[in-house]
């Protein structure tokens, strides 16, 4: 955590070749909070990523918290397949979830936190009946799927819009945002009020430049948008 922003390094971008370093030097980030894990089915959202025997294998092997983001159609489907603890965090896409308040509850009796994650072009409206029952909600400032992409602008409104919601409800929730979020977007999304920020391709896991350095930009980044 930097000033009350948390880091969540996006694991779906570690170099697959030589995962050892890429892991020791995420070790030694002291404001790292979590481990994001970005499940992708190729039918919610094209490609696919990482399964359970992975992410469970790095889990076994780590004790920072898991900030489990699932791109899957009906994700009730694979709610069983993680090592759950009680600091990781569970989020869904309101998207593809066919019942989201009885997977929220079901979320819920895992032990995890409780997320929903919005795609994009999906409006805020569809939080108004679940907002009191969760603490995550991911906005997704790039299309649901791949790393790399372009950033969408028009989220930081989202973002905005959305801690707005927040305050005038006294809610407690976190905002988190996902998707090219780096040392040049950081500054407005943390100024229109993200708490939590997915640190990917463009952010952390940058080639030629080590993650020590990619830190200090991020903090920098962060201060500009507390300022
Ligand atoms: C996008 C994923 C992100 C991604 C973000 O579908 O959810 O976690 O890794 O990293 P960037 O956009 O910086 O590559
Ligand atoms: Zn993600």
């Amino acid at each position: 955590m930097y000033k009350n922003i948390y880091l969540s390094a996006s694991i779906m971008c570690v170099n697959w070749l030589d995962t050892a370093t890429d892991f020791k030097n995420l070790s030694k980030i002291n404001e790292l909070d979590y481990y994001h894990y970005d499940v992708v089915d190729g039918i919610f959202a094209p490609d696919f990523t990482m399964g359970s025997s992975i992410i469970n294998n790095i889990n076994n092997n780590i004790s920072i918290p898991s900030d489990y983001h699932l791109m899957v159609d009906e994700p009730k489907r694979i709610f069983e397949m993680f090592n759950i603890k009680k600091s990781d965090m569970l989020t869904i896409h309101q998207e593809s979830s066919r019942n989201l308040h009885r997977d929220l509850v079901s979320i819920r009796k895992l032990g995890a936190k409780v997320g929903v994650a919005l795609s994009p072009s999906t409006t805020l409206d569809v939080l108004e009946y679940i907002i009191e029952d969760i603490d995550l909600v991911i906005l997704m400032t790039v299309n649901p799927g791949f790393k790399g992409q372009k950033f969408i602008p028009q989220v930081l409104n989202k973002i905005n819009k959305l801690n707005i919601m927040k305050k005038n409800n006294n809610l407690t929730f976190k905002i988190s945002v996902d998707g090219n979020v780096n040392e040049s977007t950081i500054p407005e999304i943390v100024s229109a009020g993200a708490d939590v920020l997915v640190l990917g391709s463009s952010g952390l896991f940058i080639e030629d430049k080590s993650m020590i350095e990619s830190i200090e930009k991020i903090k920098f980044a962060i201060d500009k948008g507390l300022k």
